[in-house]
């Protein structure tokens, strides 16, 4: 619970490498996400090359942060592993989401760059890493450790909670 009320999107990094162990704890959480018919259609592509993660940034004018970053982790989906027709966006969803919880528990920072449904920037993705015919691009995490500690923000809004009816 403390790492999902302290989540925030963190966009600045030091210059410190993060530990295989590390990426494999991220992606640990990431696959132990719930999926449609438990399809866990989901691949991840790990980024630490340097000069990958400086073309990277040619995502999106919103991803200039990967310049620092210490790693990516490029969330894929495996069309080919639907059960149920149309859920494999949201099943990858549900892995980001777990992956940055896991990060802030393990003290890194990391921030969500959205590639789905955005078709120039799911095709700039499988482009450039030659991703298979069934296999789309999902998110893009940038990741690193954050360069100064940030506040957790309270977003509980009850007027958005609706008791039995509207
Ligand atoms: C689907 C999605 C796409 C996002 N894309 C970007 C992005 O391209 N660049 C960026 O800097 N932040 C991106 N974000 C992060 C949001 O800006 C951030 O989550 C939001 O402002 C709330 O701030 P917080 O994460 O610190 O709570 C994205 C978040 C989501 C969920």
């Amino acid at each position: 619970m403390e790492a999902i009320f302290k989540r925030r999107s963190v966009r600045e990094y030091l210059d410190k490498e993060i530990s295989d162990e590390q990426i494999n704890e991220i992606l640990h959480a990431g696959m132990s996400a719930p999926s449609a018919g438990n399809e866990q259609p989901w691949h991840f592509l790990v980024i630490k090359d340097k000069q990958k993660l400086a073309e990277l940034t040619q995502l999106s004018p919103y991803s200039k942060m990967l310049n620092t970053a210490s790693a990516a982790i490029l969330v894929c989906g495996d069309l080919d592993r639907q059960k149920h027709e149309g859920y494999w966006m949201i099943d990858c969803a549900a892995a980001t989401e777990n992956m940055l919880i896991e990060i802030t528990h393990l003290q890194l920072g990391a921030v969500w760059l959205g590639v789905y449904p955005r078709t120039e920037r799911m095709k700039f993705l499988k482009d450039y890493f030659h991703l298979p015919q069934n296999v789309e691009a999902f998110a893009l995490l940038s990741i690193g450790y954050p360069t100064e500690s940030y506040n957790p923000i309270n977003r509980f809004a009850s007027e958005r909670i609706h008791f039995e009816k509207w």
